[in-house]
């Protein structure tokens, strides 16, 4: 068996990725689903779509690949953290449409809750702040508007979980016989783990109405949770890693060791410094999370700058002010001009999440005078996604006391060789590259193939981390500050707007 095949279901689409032992990807089978927005600030998702496209792409990776169940030692699940799905266990059918960890609907929840003790009040426990983006206010949502949905929890008749679980357990046999298990990294994006037990815990079930019935069982990320059903092309095969798609990404990326970090440009950006066996407490608007846990071995720990519009800008010119016709089209536009002709863009769609957490701000374009062009929204838009990684990465060093000597970027984002090295210019350190940009899809790969001994260690993948490319900081000094300075005025203009 020479091939662990990975599935990475993501806010946009579901993949399925073939590795080889080398850690290379060999095929990819991949659709998107549809994004559901019915009412303002409201994102969702149909889980039954995922789930038959996830079907799917894995018939479309091993079809590409040109190989069979035999061929394949394990599989590996990443996924879109946060995204709540709630469904019938008898019948497998999801009570409501997945809510999206973008959706918004519970801010009425989140203050009401934070006005007894403030935003911070399970901090301490959970290492994350109170806000719309976690789980629990979604899961309580959904358990308040669909009738009698919160008796039939309480009954252990509805199941819950991220999509990492809801794919699991169909995979494994859904109805008849579906695991029913999430792991750590998942379970810390919920608001109701505690980082040290890493189990559920009873007052924060009670804070956030949410019946234990209905929880998965938390386990670590590298372990076999069950086997695919006969069902399954990959019937018989071992599951055997799950993460959270930003925590894959770091694992992926060979970020094993505490002092290590990642950044992924998606349709947000995710930057995790691993802080090994810590669990550092920010005080400067940062996420504690689970990095990993492998086996029975002691949980690794992380601190999370989580952007929530990077990407989706980019989407958002060319979608709603159409002035690209794709998203790398931007590139080439932002290029044509010098400079942003004094353009600043704030994305604050939903809000602004780490280091600010303001619910209450809206996205804005400031600096706009008769010289301004497309070109120069082009490339203050793609600043910003630049500037709003160095506010979380000026919270990284100030939270846990080290500098960031290097960044390691992956995600779609880092084609943009504009954008990379505006990157590189205002932190003032080298941006690599890997070779295997796929880093969310090989991080599950690793979980999984460590798992049933397909790979021998962490060792062994650290060696198969490569370098693509590196853009070194190139912009004066003066120059760098003043980008800086005109951000840090622009940041606040967006405050109080909502
Ligand atoms: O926390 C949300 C994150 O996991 C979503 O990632 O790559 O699916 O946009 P992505």
């Amino acid at each position: 068996m020479d091939y662990v095949v990975s599935i990475d279901q993501g806010t946009t689409s579901t993949r399925a990725i073939v590795f080889d032992r080398a850690g290379r990807p060999v095929a990819t089978g991949q659709l998107e689903h549809r994004q559901l927005f019915p009412r303002p600030g409201w994102v969702e998702h149909d889980a039954t779509e995922i789930w038959a496209n996830t079907r799917q792409v894995i018939g479309m990776a091993l079809s590409k690949a040109d190989i069979t169940r035999h061929d394949v030692a394990a599989i590996g699940i990443t996924n879109q953290r946060e995204t709540v799905v709630v469904w019938d266990g008898k019948t497998g059918r999801p009570i409501h449409p997945a809510i999206v960890w973008q959706d918004t609907r519970t801010q009425a929840d989140v203050d009401a809750l934070a006005a007894d003790g403030g935003a911070d009040r399970f901090a301490d426990v959970t290492g994350l702040p109170l806000a719309t983006y976690f789980s629990a206010t979604k899961i309580a949502w959904i358990l308040d508007h669909v009738e009698g949905a919160r008796a039939r929890a309480e009954a252990g008749e509805l199941l819950f979980g991220t999509t990492d679980t809801w794919v699991l357990w169909n995979l494994t046999g859904g109805p008849r016989g579906g695991v029913h298990v999430t792991d750590v990294t998942n379970a810390s994006r919920t608001l109701l783990m505690d980082l040290r037990t890493l189990d559920w815990r009873e007052d924060l079930l009670e804070a956030f109405r949410v019946p234990r019935a209905m929880l998965p069982e938390i386990r670590s990320s590298s372990e076999v949770y069950g086997h695919a059903s006969s069902q399954s092309l990959l019937r018989e095969t071992p599951i055997a890693g799950i993460l959270g798609d930003q925590q894959a990404a770091t694992f992926g990326q060979a970020a094993f060791e505490r002092g290590e970090s990642k950044n992924t440009y998606g349709t947000g950006n995710f930057l995790i410094l691993n802080t090994g066996e810590e669990i550092v407490r920010s005080r400067h608007g940062l996420i504690t999370t689970v990095a990993y846990r492998l086996g029975e071995q002691a949980p690794r720990y992380a601190l999370e700058g989580s952007i929530a519009v990077t990407g989706s800008l980019i989407q958002w010119l060319r979608d709603n002010l159409g002035i690209i016709g794709s998203a790398p089209d931007v590139e080439p536009l932002a290029a044509s001009v010098d400079d942003n002709g004094g353009v600043v863009i704030v994305p604050a769609f939903s809000g602004l999440f780490a280091p600010h957490w303001r619910p209450d701000a809206r996205g804005a374009i400031l600096g706009l005078t008769r010289y301004a062009t497309k070109a120069h929204i082009a490339r203050a838009a793609l600043e910003s996604v630049a500037l709003q990684t160095r506010e979380v990465i000026d919270a990284v060093c100030a939270d846990a006391g080290v500098a960031v000597e290097e960044l390691r970027a992956d995600g779609g984002m880092v084609a943009n060789d504009l954008l990379m090295q505006f990157q590189a210019d205002v932190l003032g350190v080298p941006v690599l590259r890997p070779a295997v940009v796929e880093t969310t899809a090989l991080g599950a790969a690793y979980a999984a193939g460590l798992a049933v001994g397909f790979w021998s260690g962490l060792d062994e993948l650290r060696d198969l981390w490569r370098e693509d490319r590196r853009w070194e900081p190139a912009m004066p000094a003066d120059e760098r500050d003043a980008h800086l300075a005109r951000w840090r005025d622009a940041v606040p203009r967006t405050f109080d707007w909502a």
